[in-house]
């Protein structure tokens, strides 16, 4: 369990979306400093936040930007892409980038901060999933997230012992620009954020954010033929 008050908490791609709503609502919470990080750091705009130049797949950016949020304690991995490339007809270097945002990005950030949560007497880490890790309707995206998922379960066992908690957040359509071309129901951004922060001061190793995620994480142990309806109507 990790307390929001009093900590020093960095949200990558904490400009917009999902990470703008956690940077709002760590600051709601009484965090002490927050850094948002935009690969332009003009684009962070809380007038309270300390904005942070990142690009996730670039080890020399992840570099610099643990170096200057030296004293941080809440690591929010939250930044990520929407490429979807179709496995059969899409380039591979599509699949290829996808990955690299969603899956080593994180891992290059995570191991990046860890030593620093450690420095300042550990913490925690919440890993932005998706609904999409559980169920393959989009892709190199949700080979991406559930390839992230494995990764914030793996991570989960080596940092506990070391004094760092892993909290994992899945949720369906949110609405943010990543869903502007989408017109389904979606989550406000605001209400992900307080269940996330919720997770990570009750210590949960899991958010499941919405009721779609709640009912994919169900059907996990049934016949696929459950969770993929459409192999029915082939
Ligand atoms: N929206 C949804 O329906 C939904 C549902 C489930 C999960 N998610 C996940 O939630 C997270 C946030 O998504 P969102 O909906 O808020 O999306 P968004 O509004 O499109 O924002 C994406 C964020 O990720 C950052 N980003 C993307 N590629 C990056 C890179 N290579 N290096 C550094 N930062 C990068 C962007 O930073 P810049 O400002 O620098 O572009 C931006 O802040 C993502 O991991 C996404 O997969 C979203």
């Amino acid at each position: 369990m990790t307390a929001i008050e009093g900590s020093v908490a960095l949200v990558t791609g904490g400009s917009r979306g999902i990470g703008r709503a956690l940077v709002e609502a760590l600051y709601e919470r009484g965090a002490r400093k927050v850094y948002a990080t935009a690969r332009d750091p003009r684009a962070v705009t809380h007038p309270d936040a300390v904005p942070v130049a990142l690009e996730v797949t670039d080890p020399a950016s992840v570099a610099a930007a643990a170096e200057q949020a030296g004293d941080v304690t809440l690591l929010i991995n939250n930044a990520g892409a929407s490429v979807n490339a179709n496995f059969l007809d899409s380039p591979v270097d599509d699949v290829r980038r996808e990955f690299e945002t969603n899956f080593y990005g994180p891992l290059l950030v995570t191991r990046a901060f860890v030593p620093v949560i450690e420095r300042n007497g550990g913490g925690h880490i919440l890993n932005v999933h998706s609904v999409l890790s559980w169920i393959g309707l989009a892709g190199s995206y949700s080979a991406s997230k559930a390839a992230f998922w494995s990764q914030t379960n793996s991570l989960r066992l080596d940092l506990k012992p070391r004094g760092i908690d892993v909290t994992g957040l899945h949720v369906g359509y949110v609405d943010t620009d990543m869903t502007a071309g989408v017109d389904a129901p979606k989550s406000s951004a605001r209400s992900v954020a307080a269940q996330a922060l919720d997770g990570i001061a009750s210590g949960a190793y899991e958010v499941l954010a919405d009721d779609v995620s709640r009912q994919v994480k169900a059907g996990l142990a049934a016949d696929p033929a459950a969770l993929y309806p459409q192999l029915a109507a082939v």
